[in-house]
């Protein structure tokens, strides 16, 4: 499963950057608010910092302009993957702008029906929200579940990446890579989340407590 990471603060990028884990970078107008930053600024320092895709997501609402939009965002640098909402005019988009070579995420996605529109139309990514759902007292991995199996269905035509987002905890992540979601696009602080285990932490002071009782250095003193 390929892990990106949910967020337009460079601080963050970099730091998780530097563990080798990252496989690339999701960002959203509203993350990108958040950075404070200029948008295609930050877009661009990002791909700098991280080899693997980067969503740039559009804000024009119509075809025509989405792809003009997808177009400047595609020429910062090859690793971004323009997203588009899934709506008719962002599938009209995603339609020209992966037949032209460039990386599509479809987002916004919320039913299995719509996960299918995007394949077809080309994407390279499909991004159901599950923590939206969860929130609307419907269960997103049930989402993530029905798209898997039906993509599945058709492996000769279906291309998309299933790719988790709105993650909210670890537990959504484990649950995604169990039903094999290619992608899961995960909160900087979640995915610090994922190393913590009480019996780790426990297990390695014991180690280091009887370690220190021998008076040895692995590296010589
Ligand atoms: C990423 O592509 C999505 O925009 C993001 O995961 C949405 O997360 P949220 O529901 O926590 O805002």
């Amino acid at each position: 499963m390929k892990f990106f990471v949910d967020t337009a603060d460079l601080g963050e990028i970099r730091e998780l950057a530097a563990t080798g884990l990252l496989d690339g970078v999701t960002t959203n107008p509203s993350l990108v608010a958040k950075s404070g930053g200029n948008f295609l600024d930050v877009i661009g320092k990002i791909c700098a910092l991280v080899p693997g895709p980067v969503s740039a997501e559009v804000t024009a609402t119509q075809a025509d302009q989405m792809i003009a939009e997808g177009r400047k965002l595609a020429a910062i640098a090859p690793n971004v993957a323009v997203k588009v909402p899934l709506t008719w005019d962002g599938l009209k988009a995603c339609r020209a702008l992966s037949q032209a070579g460039t990386k599509v995420n479809v987002t916004l996605c919320f039913s299995s029906a719509q996960a299918l529109l995007a394949a077809k139309a080309g994407a390279t990514f499909i991004s159901p929200f599950v923590g939206r759902l969860d929130d609307i007292a419907q269960d997103g991995m049930q989402l993530i579940a029905d798209i898997c199996a039906i993509y599945r269905n058709y492996p000769d035509t279906i291309r998309t990446e299933v790719l988790v987002a709105s993650i909210r905890h670890p537990i959504h992540l484990v649950q995604a890579a169990k039903l094999g979601a290619h992608v899961a696009t995960i909160p900087p602080d979640v995915l610090k989340k994922l190393v913590a285990h009480p019996l780790t932490d426990k297990g390695l002071a014991a180690f280091l407590a009887d370690w220190a009782k021998t008076g040895q250095n692995i590296l010589g003193s």
